[in-house]
């Protein structure tokens, strides 16, 4: 079998395709047992991907092991009383495997897709939907509110304000560069602020009051100006940090002005409070079926040549999702 691997776990530069890979046997191993082998159409890399590489992911698998946390594919084989049949169009979270032909994938967090959507679009989906999904509703967001996106053209971002689509009253993402600021106009974000001009400032003159949520997959210095930048009462999203360094949040700046500062991690939740994540695939799937998500993918590399993919994340060039076409026509 072909697949992408890191062979150590020294960083993104040492990926290598091989073609003398063992087939998947069993079960992954957050799959309670449950075998789900999926053909892979298309694949996709982000940032827990980029971390894996260098040893430093909470949920890793020692090296060597197949890169790619999430893929689309046809079901080749599903467990007995298993929801999904072979030949299903699917996609889903392997946390690691899913550059290859084949894959085993996690059923509890697998959605059907639909045919009108691309495979290359199907593997953009699940883990940045999945996650702006639990983070809107941890968030207590509801219609109307006015709600702050922190690297909005990356993965996460560029969902998150596909979700809030024609939804918040306004969406505000904050981005560093020209060509992510297109991006994050393209998902639908109704303000667009540089990560150097002062946003915090801005947001709270174009809200008047100030946001009624941020979402930060960021983290850095940037976390007392997103507390400087909410409403009374505002909640502060932490979802990652991509910076590279987790922020210090003095606590009386919540007192004084109501704000929360709320973790978004979706599987501790699920195991904790089991049920929530059908409910999620079934929110996800009826919004694939319908047609209102669009995943913005900026970077589809032929499986040949996907050895930088994860580099891409590395220097902070990513727009949207990449990508890796492994059969994907
Ligand atoms: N909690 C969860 O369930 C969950 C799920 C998925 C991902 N995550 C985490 O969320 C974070 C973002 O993931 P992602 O897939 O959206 O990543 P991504 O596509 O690479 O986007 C991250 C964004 O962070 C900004 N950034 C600031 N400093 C950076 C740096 N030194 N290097 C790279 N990016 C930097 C960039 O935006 P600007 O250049 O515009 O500032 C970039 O677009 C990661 O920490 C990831 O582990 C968490």
């Amino acid at each position: 079998m072909r697949g992408l691997v890191v062979p150590r776990t020294t960083g993104p530069d040492g990926l290598e395709l091989r073609d003398d890979l063992p087939e998947p046997r069993g079960a992954h191993p957050w799959a309670d047992g449950e075998r789900l082998l999926v053909e892979v159409r298309a694949a996709a890399v982000a940032f827990p991907d980029l971390l894996q590489s260098r040893g430093a992911y909470q949920h890793g698998t020692p090296a060597p092991y197949v890169t790619g946390g999430e893929y689309a594919g046809v079901v080749l084989e599903a467990s007995p009383g298993s929801r999904f049949r072979p030949g299903d169009r699917v996609a889903g979270l392997s946390v690691w495997g899913a550059v290859a032909e084949r894959v085993l994938g996690i059923p509890r967090y697998t959605v059907q897709i639909p045919p009108s959507m691309s495979w290359i679009d199907a593997a953009a989906f699940f883990l940045n939907y999945a996650t702006a999904w639990f983070t809107l509703d941890r968030a207590g967001f509801e219609d109307g509110q006015a709600v702050l996106v922190h690297g909005a053209a990356g993965g996460v971002g560029t969902a998150t304000l596909d979700l809030l689509r024609g939804r918040a009253k306004p969406s505000i993402a904050v981005v560093s560069s020209d060509a992510k600021a297109a991006v994050a106009e393209q998902c639908g974000a109704d303000v667009v602020l540089r990560t150097e001009d002062g946003w915090a400032v801005r947001a709270r003159e174009l809200t008047g009051d100030g946001v009624d949520v941020v979402v930060d997959p960021v983290g850095g210095d940037r976390v007392t100006d997103s507390l400087r930048a909410l409403d009374v009462g505002g909640r502060l999203m932490v979802v990652g940090f991509a910076e590279g360094t987790i922020p210090e949040v003095r606590l009386n700046r919540l007192l004084l002005r109501n704000l929360s500062v709320v973790g978004v991690a979706l599987d501790p939740w699920e195991q904790r409070f089991p049920g929530y994540a059908p409910e999620l695939i079934a929110g996800l799937e009826a919004a694939a079926a319908a047609g209102s998500v669009r995943p913005y993918v900026g970077h589809r590399l032929p499986l040949e040549v996907a050895t930088g993919a994860l580099g891409i994340l590395d220097r902070r060039q990513a727009l949207g999702k990449v990508v890796i076409d492994v059969a994907a026509d």
